[in-house]
């Protein structure tokens, strides 16, 4: 069967009425959506999931800003109100794992700030410039692998394995096992899918719990034998302020949700979004294949920019809030739309198309901004650095291959998911 590319005929509202971002239709290419809402709405409040969005560029920076009116919030931390099949989960989570615990993404300074204090020490410069020798290696070895071929799925032999091994390594993982910890961190992004059944909460929960299972035995490794991995450090140090280090719960909320999905799976998704825009853009793939070492920094950012991984973050209003005359009400779910202050022409010239040359292309919200400015910036800079630096030594010219991929992304309402990404090239010679 032919598959569609959704992303040449995107779906747009023909009028406001009738745009939502609760559509997998719409999402699937969101661009003309996010356009409508930046002129005629800039604060929408959705009619089929209540949260507003916020599209434009300087909107979202002043929210994210603004700790004293919006928080971090997540109302899934607030056990005594879930229902449903959040409950279902957390009783799972109970009777069989652990109940994951507010993560740091999901806190308020002061306390956010005391936590991150340790992520920070973690991730300090030096250990990520310790860790680029390895990400350069791996890159160079894996396109190796498959360069002889011709052709590849890119986002099955490099996109995913790239990050997702670096990531494993420095959370204590053994590498037989990077392919299970693929099928748990795949199940915890579906389990996160609107609308799913009780029984198919049951098999996403128990497949989270499974995984706790495993990393536990890794945390109670690195207490015993703490060693120069991150998670060492994240096991290990005690949180200022706090007189403790975190407990196996905030653990396991960070395993999944800031570390392999946050941190793994995102860079993979920026990957295979970067070669689906050099594909449609040959005059940019030559620009930067000519001189790598001049424009392969701002391609970076462009590529975050353009396809923004992570499409939106949620913050929830603290008090009663107006802008451009809407009336935010305290308790509302506010949704940074990064993804369309990305393209907002009000901040970016010519937003739509790569330009190699562009001076703010590194001020996009794609890694947010302020306090939650992503933990994990530098080491996926580097990872989309040395993933695109291998393939553009290796590869002459390339082309996604026609009828042979899904090119629709996973439905999910904040992270873009390309599935697959079949290529065929010339290697240089
Ligand atoms: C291209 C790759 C990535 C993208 C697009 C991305 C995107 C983001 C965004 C937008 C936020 C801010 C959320 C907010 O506004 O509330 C964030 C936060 C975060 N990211 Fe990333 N991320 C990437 C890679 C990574 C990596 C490699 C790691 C770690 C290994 C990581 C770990 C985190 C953590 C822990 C936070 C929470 C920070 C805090 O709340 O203080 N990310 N990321």
């Amino acid at each position: 069967m032919q598959e569609i590319n959704r992303m040449d005929s995107p779906v747009c509202p023909a009028r406001l009425a009738d745009a939502t971002l609760a559509d997998p239709e719409v999402l699937e290419c969101p661009y003309p959506t996010y356009a409508l809402l930046r002129e005629e709405a800039p604060v929408f409040k959705d009619p089929n999931t209540g949260i507003y969005v916020v599209s434009r560029y300087e909107d979202q920076r002043k929210i994210a800003l603004d700790y004293d009116n919006f928080s971090n919030f997540r109302y899934s931390n607030d056990h005594s109100s879930l229902k449903g099949n959040a409950r279902l989960a957390h009783e799972r989570f109970l009777e069989k794992g652990w109940v994951p615990g507010e993560s740091l993404a999901a806190r308020d300074d002061p306390n956010h700030k005391q936590m991150r204090s340790i992520f920070d020490q973690a991730f300090r410069p030096k250990r990520i410039n310790a860790i680029d020798a390895d990400v350069e290696k791996l890159a160079y070895q894996l396109m190796a692998e498959f360069v002889n071929d011709g052709h590849c799925n890119f986002v099955h032999q490099y996109a995913v394995p790239l990050p997702l091994f670096i990531i494993c390594q420095q959370m204590g993982a053994d590498m037989d096992d990077v392919w299970q910890i693929k099928k748990w961190t795949d199940g915890w992004i579906k389990g996160l899918s609107i609308g799913l059944s009780e029984e198919e909460t049951i098999y996403y929960t128990d497949l989270e719990i499974e995984a706790q299972h495993y990393f536990q035995a890794i945390f109670e490794r690195l207490r015993k034998t703490p060693d120069d991995s991150l998670l060492s450090d994240l096991v290990n140090l005690e949180v200022p302020g706090w007189g403790r280090t975190l407990t196996d719960n905030e653990l396991h909320a960070e395993m999944m949700q800031d570390t392999f999905v946050g941190g793994s799976e995102t860079t993979t998704n920026a990957m295979a979004a970067g070669l689906m825009l050099l594909d449609k853009d040959k005059s940019a793939w030559e620009q930067l294949s000519s001189n790598p070492d001049k424009y392969l920094k701002t391609f970076c950012d462009e590529v975050v920019r353009l396809e923004t991984p992570t499409q939106g973050m949620m913050r929830v209003a603290k008090n009663d809030y107006e802008l451009h005359g809407v009336q935010i009400p305290k308790g509302a779910q506010v949704d940074l739309r990064y993804a369309s202050g990305n393209r907002d022409p009000r901040h970016f010239e010519n937003p739509e198309a790569i330009n190699l040359e562009r001076k703010n292309a590194g001020s996009h919200l794609g890694f947010s901004t302020g306090t939650h400015y992503c933990l994990g910036a530098p080491l996926a800079r580097r990872e989309l650095y040395w993933g695109f630096k291998a393939f553009i030594d290796a590869v002459e010219d390339f082309s996604v291959i026609p009828n042979k991929n899904n090119l629709r992304h996973l439905p999910n309402y904040s992270l873009r998911i390309l599935k697959e990404l079949h290529i065929e090239f010339t290697a240089r010679t």
